[in-house]
């Protein structure tokens, strides 16, 4: 595993190391009742069911996160919802990754965090390892988070700058009630640093006294120390320096190879979800548009949009680099309180037909073995019977913004010191 850094320092190590991101936070009182309730709690449901899964960890099935756009001082009356996620359906094999891409504000995170029910699902069905994980609830659900960690992109506010690493790593265990006597607990924090690689001195020291890159390692140990199936790294990268990115991105590769472990990556960089993924998928204002095996997405997109994002990567070589076309796309992503009827990329897509892009929502269709496109046309543009033309910018409205939860709730409710919401 990469090699222990001897000086630890907010900054003057940074371009030598690499290290994630992630997170789980805790208070002390949660993590005591947590502790002590995991005990007396049947593990049944969480445990893979008989059927289970095959090779397929996560099954995702038609999901939906509306959020409701809440007006009014007294009476706080729903007047609309925001569509994040809107009716997506995958799966992740077990010791894959899955990449996940597009513009932001998609819905990618909300994807992310409703298979963790950090936000609650409207609709739809998740299955881990067989599990339906939206049927379980309180105790069930905490205990099935231990398999299921997260790692966010900015380590220093999902890092309580109170606690040591060791306390923070030593929290998690408590609430899951891994922590049974302190010879093993030692063993297990040293070898989760290691794996990490960050030495033992780094367990008595705060998070402010680490690089941006060593922070993004403490928050992979706190994921690791719990031993988790399924990692959901949501921009783990996107903070670092580009020579560290690499580094972290190694870092995750070398963990999922030895331990075997299944990944959903989240970025908004196809440069990252390329070097990393097994299989793609791209996103586009709360739905799937495309997904396909890394190497074909890259080498043959078939979506409009996907063509369109892939035509904005640099290309290494500059003959390449100035003879390739780029698909410039006119207007905003349109506002997801409001998304548009059929094609919901038709009011940018340089393909669209009348009237049918306009009318009929396209559904995600496979088009040759492991790849799915959500365009009516698409056989049509690629064999080129279909022309790109012109497409003139429609008006869309404003982005409706409301507050998310904060990232160290979130990392609570994963390390499993809240009780989950609505329980
Ligand atoms: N808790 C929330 N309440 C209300 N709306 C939300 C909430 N969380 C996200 N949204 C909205 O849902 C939409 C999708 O947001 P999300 O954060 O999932 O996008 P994203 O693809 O991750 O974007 P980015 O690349 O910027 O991180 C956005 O319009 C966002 O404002
Ligand atoms: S269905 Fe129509 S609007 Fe949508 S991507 Fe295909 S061609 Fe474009
Ligand atoms: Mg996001």
């Amino acid at each position: 595993m990469s090699s222990p850094e001897d000086t630890i320092g907010p900054s003057t190590t940074e371009t030598a190391e690499a290290g994630p991101i992630k997170s789980n936070q805790v208070s002390e009182g949660d993590a005591a009742h947590a502790a002590a309730s995991a005990e007396a709690t049947s593990a049944e449901a969480t445990e893979p069911a008989e059927e289970a899964a095959g090779d397929v960890l996560v099954r995702v099935e038609d999901l939906k996160v509306h959020f409701p756009i809440k007006r009014g001082i007294l009476l706080d009356r729903t007047v609309g919802y925001v569509y994040a996620v809107d009716g997506v359906s995958l799966n992740i094999q077990r010791g894959t990754t899955y990449g996940l891409v597009g513009e932001s504000g998609c819905g990618k995170s909300t994807l992310g965090r409703g298979l963790l029910r950090l936000v609650e699902p409207t609709g739809g069905e998740i299955f881990f390892d067989g599990i339906p994980v939206r049927h379980l609830k309180g105790e069930q659900l905490r205990r099935l988070r231990r398999r299921m960690q997260m790692v966010f992109q900015d380590p220093l506010s999902s890092l309580d700058p109170r606690q040591t690493v060791e306390s923070i790593l030593v929290e998690g265990l408590k609430a899951h009630n891994l922590a049974r006597d302190s010879a093993q607990v030692g063993r297990k924090l040293r070898e989760t640093l290691d794996a990490v690689g960050l030495p033992t001195g780094a367990l008595r020291r705060y998070p402010h006294e680490f690089s941006g890159g060593q922070r993004q390692r403490i928050g992979i140990a706190r994921c690791l120390v719990l031993e988790p199936d399924l990692i959901i790294a949501d921009e783990p990268v996107s903070a670092l320096d580009v020579s560290i990115q690499a580094q972290v991105l190694n870092l995750l590769e070398e963990l999922q190879r030895e331990r075997g472990l299944t990944y959903l990556v989240i970025a908004h960089d196809l440069a990252v979800v390329r070097h990393i993924s097994d299989i793609v998928g791209v996103m586009y204002l709360g739905g799937l548009v495309e997904e396909a095996p890394s190497d074909q997405l890259y080498a043959e997109p078939l979506h409009p949009y996907t063509k369109a994002l892939m035509s904005a990567v640099p290309v290494p070589d500059p003959v390449v680099e100035d003879q390739r076309e780029r698909i410039l796309l006119v207007g905003d992503l349109p506002s997801p309180a409001n998304p548009p009827a059929g094609c919901r990329f038709h009011t940018r897509c340089p393909w669209r037909q009348e009237t049918r892009c306009h009318e009929e929502r396209p559904a995600l269709r496979e088009l040759s073995p492991g790849h799915r496109v959500a365009c009516h046309w698409a056989e049509d543009i690629a064999t080129g019977r279909i022309s790109p033309h012109e497409v003139a910018a429609e008006l869309v409205p404003a982005h409706e913004t409301l507050a998310g939860p904060s990232v160290t709730q979130e990392t609570a409710e994963i390390a499993g010191t809240l009780r989950p919401g609505g329980d």
